[in-house]
């Protein structure tokens, strides 16, 4: 069935009522598919994943025969799947306005199979209702596979549906998505991406991480190669230094088993901050394409100076939060949180000096940092420029910066110096500031975009798998020095910038910005 004669037909069932929406959407609709989620009774199957897809599919985004079959290890009949689906949506914060009777039409696309990961049966159990629904409501015979599990059923259930013939693309297109961490460091990310890779093709397969998927972030980009008046600046001899900041006011939230293992470096660092420095230094790319981008994503993360374990001290600090105050109520330290050892070495800061040694690069540092329980949620890249070689004026050799605020009240800032009116010849800094919502439309969820993309078949916001490989290299040497307990944790109170070591590292002539 032709793809936008089944778009037309759902939205005339439901017709979509935010115009500023419908500016936003996607003109290609992907081919008819089902979308197979392992784990998905899981909390982020239920919060961001179901109803990120419902808001796609009440768009009228996914085609008429578009279908989810659900795989948990819970036994379930299908009415029991889509009254907890339907809860979900009706419960999430991220479920956009539901409109009269959609729920129960996306409930009859809704299909459950139980069992466990490592059983045939299961396997055999998701290929029978696939047929089902590719010839009960036309489906297709294309499916995306996603693994929202924890990470160590990653391989056993890629293996399972390598078993199964589920990868295999006969008449249809099969891929897998899987959610960050891909693996815990260099050697299981290598030994995850081999394992993988004996089922899959590299296009088939799919990784998240979801800041990619940030209309901001890809803003980023856009502004760096949509203008011409930055890139000229984009160098060595304009640039002084850039910081990128990812601030959280949380703390555990219940994770403390996951955080314990995890930490800021393999939670953060590794992921989300690598990406944000990727798209700020690397080079232009031939062609807005997948590989073109990422090729360019990669050079760039192989010019960053290694970091071996004896160095890390001199380029990365560690914090830990003890406790403090947030919003004016006391919070407990990380230490006496829910599943943390009261002993625990874990770094919930970390603040990182990167040197890429190539030519656009040389000799300007990139600070990067992140932390739990600071004094609020914000991500910010920040390119601070040099000063004027000459101080003409009184008050006016301040640095420009250009910022990009990823979250919250998302936008572009550029802070530069003007004259204050006046007789005299006085400068201070001012700000240009664009703000997204002059757009005047809500910002689509990362989970939207790139599952709609993967649907596609665009790979363009997915790490590729030697990006992730050149990233865990990168951190490697600083998880090897953090594996030593540090006897000076908790060092930064909740509620607090992080450890005094973060001013020390960006330096006497430089400060974090105030965000
Ligand atoms: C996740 C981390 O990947 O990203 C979390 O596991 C973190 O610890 C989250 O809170 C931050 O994402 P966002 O979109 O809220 O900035």
């Amino acid at each position: 069935m032709p793809t936008d004669e089944a778009t037309m037909r759902l939205s005339d069932v439901l017709p979509v009522t935010n115009p500023l929406r419908e500016g936003m959407k996607r003109k290609r609709a992907p081919e008819p598919c089902t979308l197979v989620i392992f784990g998905v009774t899981g909390d982020l199957a239920k919060r961001k994943l179901l109803p990120a897809v419902f808001g796609l599919w009440q768009d009228g985004q996914l085609g008429a025969g578009f279908s989810i079959v659900g795989v948990g290890r819970a036994s379930m009949t299908d009415d029991e799947f889509r009254a907890l689906v339907l809860e979900a949506l009706r419960t999430s914060k991220e479920t956009d306005e539901i409109q009269e009777g959609s729920l129960e039409l996306f409930a009859a696309a809704l299909a459950y199979v139980g069992g466990d990961f490592d059983a045939p049966g299961t396997y055999d159990g998701v290929r029978s209702r696939l047929a089902e629904v590719e010839s009960s409501r036309g489906a297709g015979r294309n499916a995306v596979f996603y693994l929202s599990t924890p990470p160590s059923l990653f391989e056993t259930i890629s293996t399972g549906l390598g078993e199964s013939g589920l990868s295999r693309e006969e008449d249809g297109w099969r891929r897998l998505i899987i959610e960050k961490p891909f693996g815990r460091d260099l050697q299981s990310a290598l030994a995850l991406n081999d394992h993988i890779h004996r089922v899959w093709e590299e296009h088939q397969v799919y990784r998240i991480d979801h800041y990619l998927g940030k209309e901001t972030v890809q803003n980023v980009l856009a502004i760096r190669f949509g203008n011409l008046i930055f890139e000229p600046l984009w160098n060595r001899s304009y640039v002084e230094h850039v910081q990128i900041t990812a601030a959280e006011d949380l703390g555990m939230e219940g994770r403390g088993g996951y955080y314990e293992e995890a930490g800021v470096v393999r939670d953060m660092l590794q992921n989300h901050l690598l990406q944000l420095f990727q798209l700020v230094a690397m080079e232009p790319p031939v062609a807005f394409d997948a590989d073109a981008i990422r090729d360019e994503k990669v050079k760039v993360l192989r010019s960053v100076r290694a970091i071996p374990a004896s160095r890390a001290h001199e380029v990365a600090v560690r914090g830990q939060y003890g406790p403090g105050a947030l919003y004016g109520e006391r919070v407990r330290g990380y230490r006496e949180e829910e599943k943390v050892a009261p002993d625990s070495s874990t770094a919930t800061f970390v603040a990182v000096k990167l040197e890429v040694d190539n030519w656009r690069w040389k000799g300007v540092p990139f600070f990067l940092r992140s932390g739990k329980r600071l004094p609020k949620k914000v991500t910010e890249v920040a390119v601070v420029f040099r000063r004027p070689p000459l101080g003409l004026f009184p008050g006016g050799l301040e640095r420009n910066v250009l910022a990009f605020r990823i979250q919250p009240d998302e936008g572009v800032s550029l802070k530069f110096s003007s004259k204050t009116p006046g007789q005299e010849n006085v400068l201070r800094e001012v700000v240009m500031d664009f703000r997204y919502d002059a757009f005047g439309a809500e910002l689509e969820s990362p989970y939207s975009r790139l599952l709609l993309d993967a649907m596609l078949g665009d790979a363009t916001l997915f790490p590729r798998e030697d990006e992730v490989e050149h990233a865990w290299r990168l951190v490697s040497g600083i998880l090897e020095a953090w594996q030593k307990p540090d006897a000076a944790l908790p060092n930064y109170a909740a509620g607090t910038w992080g450890p005094d070591a973060a001013d020390e590292l960006i330096g006497p002539d430089r400060r974090w910005r105030h965000l």
